[in-house]
């Protein structure tokens, strides 16, 4: 029996939005099988929702299992209609936290709104530097010793949320873009998974 199975309790559902790869989305879905997230916290990964038909990430979740849908931005004339559509794929799995997870599109306040205290993001910078874009890039230019990745809540002004965790990496004097990326990108593997692991071990 897990805790999901206890009488009077419910499951807490994920919701992950990608536009990408999704190799974040895999760290999480790979550390909630691993440690038995449904058994100890009663929460799993319910859907996996991508702006873009194309994204990589889908057919991973697909693999694992998990129910995946596609709400294209493209079909849409403006950001509220597509974020109002994309609002109402989430809320039908009743989500305790949505994470982004590489989903590149710029959320409404009224979307940012709708999900206050259960929306998170996952961003390739030591925020607050580099905000938006090319965060390797400009790292990089500006002589930066460290470059990171932030976990944060997610508020209206883009990428500037509380902080819940960040992970420090060093620039190595022949980084690329690409070789700075991938080292960050393997911090982010790491810490995501734990700050969604705490989060959900406080609403539990
Ligand atoms: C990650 O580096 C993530 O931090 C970044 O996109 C990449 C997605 O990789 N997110 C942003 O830049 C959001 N502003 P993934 O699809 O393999 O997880």
């Amino acid at each position: 029996m897990s805790a999901a199975d206890l009488p009077g309790t419910s499951v807490q559902n994920l919701v992950i939005l990608i536009s990408g790869n999704g190799s974040n989305m895999q760290a999480v879905i790979e550390a909630a099988a691993r440690e038995n997230w449904l058994g100890l916290l009663g929460a799993r990964v319910a859907a996996v929702i991508s702006n873009k038909p194309e994204a990589a990430g889908l057919g991973l979740a697909q693999q694992a299992g998990i129910a995946t849908e596609v709400v294209d931005h493209r079909g849409y004339g403006s950001r509220e209609a597509f974020d109002a559509a994309l609002m109402q794929s989430i809320d039908r799995h009743a989500p305790a936290l949505v994470l982004l997870a590489g989903f590149m599109r710029i959320l409404t306040p009224g979307f940012v709104r709708h999900y206050q205290g259960r929306l998170i993001n996952i961003h390739p910078s030591l925020l607050p530097a580099f905000p938006g874009l090319h965060t390797h890039r400009r790292a990089i230019e500006a002589g930066c010793a460290q470059a990171g990745a932030t976990v944060h809540w997610v508020t209206p002004e883009l990428d500037h949320g509380p902080i819940l965790a960040q992970a420090a990496v060093p620039v190595l004097p022949d980084d690329t873009e690409q070789t700075l990326a991938a080292r960050v990108l393997e911090q982010e593997h790491r810490i995501y998974p734990q700050v969604v692991r705490q989060l959900l071990t406080d609403l539990s």
